[in-house]
């Protein structure tokens, strides 16, 4: 792993957010937001690999297009490439609002606001290599036009030396001159992801954003690009930022990985201490989840149930509707209640209506008074967990109307947990199991 010999950060992403509005009806009104990434920050620094790492939906490729600037962050900001100072300096602006500081700033390193001149630096300087290498790829260009593209794009060669240049990041990827003039139809998953690899490195960028590079791949041949890459990048000093949903994929090449879930990150720190010690429990449920990474039986899931919703993130803690550590104060609420009103058809069905006060507070109303009864006493029952049983603070049944109440609690946020280490967990640490 590259240490960190020098202060500049390749990105530093603050507070970002990127929702996709859902719309509606025959005049398409916006009916909600899809809280894809939804108040990110944290710092990449010039040589390091950070591992991106959550289960399918957690907003994970919306957040690498968005740092590679292929689309428009709905608030918050992405800054390329500063020196410690300006690191300081920006963080300084940002936290007193001062607006001279920052506009300074902005024009030469924020991404969506780029002059012509910074814009060119920083695409040049940042890459990215899709999962997908088949629709990645253009499947009328050869191969030559393919990873030559860049070089011609920035002018960097043209001719005989264009080719003889193809040919040099070619063989650094482990293919050669005789695949020069082929189609990508031509070649294997694997051999495909060599050949996107060579085209993101043409330009010998400061950045790439590997997005499940391997997924698609065979397990030896996942092995192999996964080499492939750790080489790259301990002879060329390329920052990377590889985004997967499987641990292990990052283990032996991240210095530092980041936990997202739900369109946050929940925990992030150096990676052999993540993996020894993990702090959040969606961090601990990943990593039983996969028994290779625990040694444990085969079978164990230490994750249950679905990504909720990003259209409706869950109040408190966004993890607390599957953590088996919650307690009262994690953020139990009125959707708690609708969700397990639908695991009980009977019950759900004659649910006509609920009125919120708030997302801790609201009246539910049904077809009859039995029904109503029937809810009031499943919340006093053993089907509720104990910790959301402990978080209502009331209930009352009045005919066909149950109103409840949870106690209202702040949404868990990250903190600091050590050196260079943050989760956001109500837990001081994970209880033993
Ligand atoms: N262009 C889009 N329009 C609407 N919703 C989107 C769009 N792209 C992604 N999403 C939604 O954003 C959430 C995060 O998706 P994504 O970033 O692909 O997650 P991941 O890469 O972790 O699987 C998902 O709920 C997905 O359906
Ligand atoms: S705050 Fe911690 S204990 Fe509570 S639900 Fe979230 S992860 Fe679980
Ligand atoms: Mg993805």
């Amino acid at each position: 792993m590259t240490a960190n010999t020098d202060q500049r950060t390749v990105l530093a992403v603050r507070d970002l957010k990127k929702h996709f509005p859902i719309k509606d009806g025959a005049l398409q009104r916006t009916v909600g937001q899809v809280r894809a990434v939804d108040g990110v920050s944290f710092d990449l620094r010039r040589g390091e690999t950070l591992g991106l790492v959550g289960e399918s939906g957690c907003g994970k490729t919306t957040l690498g297009r968005v740092l590679a600037g292929l689309e428009k962050p709905t608030s918050g900001g992405v800054y390329f490439d500063l020196s410690g100072s300006q690191l300081a300096q920006l963080d300084q602006a940002l936290r007193s609002g001062e607006g001279e500081g920052l506009a300074q700033l902005e024009g030469s390193h924020r991404v969506d606001q780029l002059d012509s001149a910074s814009w060119r630096r920083f695409r040049r300087n940042t890459q990215m290599v899709f999962q997908d290498s088949f629709s990645s790829l253009n499947p009328r260009h050869l191969v030559s036009d393919i990873v030559g593209r860049p070089l011609r794009v920035y002018k960097e060669a043209s001719g005989s030396e264009l080719r003889e240049r193809v040919v040099s990041l070619l063989e650094q990827v482990g293919l050669g001159r005789q695949h020069l003039y082929r189609y990508p139809h031509q070649f294997s998953g694997g051999q495909r992801q060599r050949i996107s690899i060579a085209r993101a490195l043409a330009l010998d960028p400061e950045l790439v954003i590997l997005d499940e590079p391997t997924s698609a791949l065979d397990v030896s041949v996942q092995a192999q690009i996964l080499n492939l890459l750790h080489e790259l990048q301990q002879s060329r000093g390329f920052t990377f930022l590889f985004i997967t949903h499987d641990l292990s994929v990052v283990r032996h090449m991240a210095d530092r990985i980041a936990v997202m879930y739900l369109g946050r990150i929940v925990e992030s720190g150096d990676t052999t201490e993540l993996f020894n010690d993990p702090i959040h429990p969606y961090t601990e449920a990943l990593l039983r989840a996969n028994p290779d990474l625990t040694g444990e039986d085969e079978g164990f899931h230490g994750l249950e149930g679905t990504v909720p919703d990003p259209a409706r993130p869950p109040q408190g803690c966004r993890f607390h509707t599957r953590c088996v550590y919650a307690t009262p104060d994690c953020g139990w609420e009125i959707d708690d209640v609708v969700l397990q009103l639908e695991d009980t058809p009977a019950l759900f069905d004659k649910l006509v209506g609920v009125e919120r006060r708030s997302p801790f507070d609201a009246d539910l109303s049904f077809t009859d008074g039995a029904a109503s009864l029937s809810l009031a006493s499943a919340l006093d029952g053993n089907e509720v967990p104990a910790s959301m049983k402990a978080a209502i603070e009331q209930v009352t049944v009045q005919n066909q109307t149950v109103s409840i109440r949870f106690r209202a609690v702040d949404e868990v946020l990250l903190t600091p947990r050590g050196t260079d280490r943050l989760a956001s967990c109500l837990l001081d640490a994970l209880p033993k199991r």
